[in-house]
């Protein structure tokens, strides 16, 4: 069905794609696996007419395709769905759903309206035409995106990672929508970096590592081949190791703060010196207000917060900078880089190389070089935070944290890493616990909010339902609670 022979894609010195060569079979669930920078997206761009490769060429069908944008590989067939798939937001369900159509608008309401319900009908997708692309979840407008490309006739799905930001009843609806279209003789590139997701659901795999493809497989093999092709080597899990708490760093009693979905109430916890603490939960269940109410990004409505015994309850985000609280956003390109700013333009926007107004330029760019190199961020010191992979762009954010933390908080700290830079960040991260650094962390992935917790605060509509001992768990137990009930 689909052929992409010899591709090769470079920016400046890095070989994204490096002489790629990979088949699809129709009516397959063809999985593109690899480790953060691979080169993933990279070629999956290139085949929707994002990107224009260097070299190489891509037969569809057996005829050789030539397109220049989206739009003519959407006319071609073939459509990708990106990870944050890109609606117009003020616009309704709808009117997203006919967005794209040859030949202009339609003036056909009613016959749309009726498409819509037809397909949402045949993937148990239920949706409000009427309602704002605005007030969906990133999972419905996943589910939306995929409409849309079925009916402007796209035979060859592309996905992204799709499942980073949905919930598990989600992914469940996507999985089965993806065998679905696979058995009515459609192409789906699922892309991934893990591993389980790729043994679910697809039927072969191309593993790619720095641009080159490391094998071609016909699932299920064994994980720890595909691991070995993934990275060059075995992943040994690091043993966990517990340390003495030390005096309270963080003390919350009695928090409340409203937000518009969800109102976070009567919270109340201490977290101490050399504490992991991890929040669990659906999203939008209160542990991301939690994280901005402790960052001094928000101010609660009720109830007091003190650092080191000093009430914090209505000082600023600066002020918390102050003391030794760092804040590490889910968004990393939204809330934590900056879109266009090189990395030395960061260092010498966050770092101590300036003095009023004047710039110590060699100063951030020597900074900006030793990170580099420390972090191992795949980049140099003039690249710009979207030119990075998304695990490149964490390994950054990392790399910019001070050297001292008496508090740390983030959101999702390895969402999107592939399972070597989510132990190295890990890795990085019990360090400065061993030192002395309280964490608190919130994350959608069980295992990890088990594996590197002591104690995991499950959340439920703005309560903390639960509080459990995270070494007494297990992850049944947590999926139960996070839906808000006791395991049956
Ligand atoms: N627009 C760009 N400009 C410069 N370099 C880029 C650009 N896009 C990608 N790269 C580089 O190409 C390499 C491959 O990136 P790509 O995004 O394809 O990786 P990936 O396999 O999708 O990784 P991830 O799992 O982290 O999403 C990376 O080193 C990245 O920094
Ligand atoms: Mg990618």
């Amino acid at each position: 069905m689909l052929e992409l022979v010899d591709i090769h894609k470079h920016f400046g010195p890095v070989r994204a794609n490096d002489g790629v060569t990979m088949r699809v079979e129709a009516g397959t669930i063809h999985g593109l696996l690899g480790e953060n920078g691979a080169g993933k997206s990279t070629l999956m761009k290139v085949l929707a007419g994002f990107l224009s490769a260097d070299s190489g060429s891509v037969m569809l069908g057996g005829a050789p395709l030539e397109v220049s944008n989206p739009k003519e590989s959407v006319a071609a067939g073939i459509g990708l769905l990106h990870q944050d798939p890109l609606l117009c937001l003020p616009f309704s369900v709808l009117e997203n759903f006919t967005l794209g159509r040859p030949g202009g608008v339609r003036l056909e309401p009613a016959a749309d309206r009726g498409e819509l319900e037809e397909l949402s009908g045949r993937f148990d997708f239920q949706f409000s035409p009427d309602v704002t692309a605005r007030s969906l979840t990133v999972g419905e407008r996943q589910q939306l995106e995929i409409l849309r490309l079925l009916s402007l006739g796209v035979r060859v799905l592309i996905l992204d990672e799709p499942t980073t930001a949905i919930s598990a009843s989600q992914r469940r609806l996507l999985f089965a929508t993806l065998r679905k279209l696979a058995d009515e003789g459609l192409t789906v590139i699922f892309v991934s970096h893990k591993l389980e997701e790729i043994e679910e659901i697809c039927d072969h795999a191309t593993v790619l590592r720095a641009g080159k493809v490391t094998g071609e497989v016909e699932l299920p093999v064994p994980a720890s081949d595909l691991v070995r092709l993934m990275f060059g080597k075995n992943i040994v899990l690091e043993e966990r190791t517990d340390v003495a708490l030390g005096e309270p760093v963080v003390e919350l009693r009695d928090v409340t703060a409203a937000e518009r979905l969800v109102t976070l109430q009567d919270i109340s916890f201490t977290a101490r010196a050399g504490e992991v603490i991890g929040l669990a939960g659906l999203a939008g269940s209160g542990q991301q207000t939690l994280l901005r109410v402790c960052a001094g990004l928000r101010h609660p409505d009720g109830g007091t917060i003190r650092l080191h015994g000093k009430d914090v309850t209505s000082a600023g985000y600066n002020r918390h900078l102050e003391v030794g609280v760092h804040w590490l956003p889910a968004d990393r390109l939204g809330e934590g880089l900056v879109e266009g700013l090189s990395i030395t333009e960061h260092y010498a926007l966050a770092g101590d190389t300036r003095q009023g107004f004047v710039v110590d330029w060699d100063g951030a760019r020597t900074e900006a070089d030793e990170k580099i190199s420390r972090f191992s961020v795949k980049g140099t010191t003039e690249s710009t935070p979207e030119s990075l992979s998304g695990g490149n762009q964490q390994r950054l954010l990392l790399a910019m944290m001070p050297d001292h933390i008496e508090l740390l908080l983030m959101e999702h700290p390895t969402r999107g890493l592939d399972i070597e830079s989510a132990e190295w960040v890990w890795h990085q991260l019990l360090e400065r616990r061993n030192d002395g650094t309280a964490i608190v962390f919130s994350s959608a992935d069980l295992d990890e909010l088990r594996r590197y917790a002591d104690r995991i605060f499950v959340f439920f509509a703005g309560k903390v339902l639960r509080e459990l001992v995270a070494a007494d768990t297990d992850t049944e137990e947590l999926g139960y609670l996070i839906g808000g009930k006791d395991r049956e």
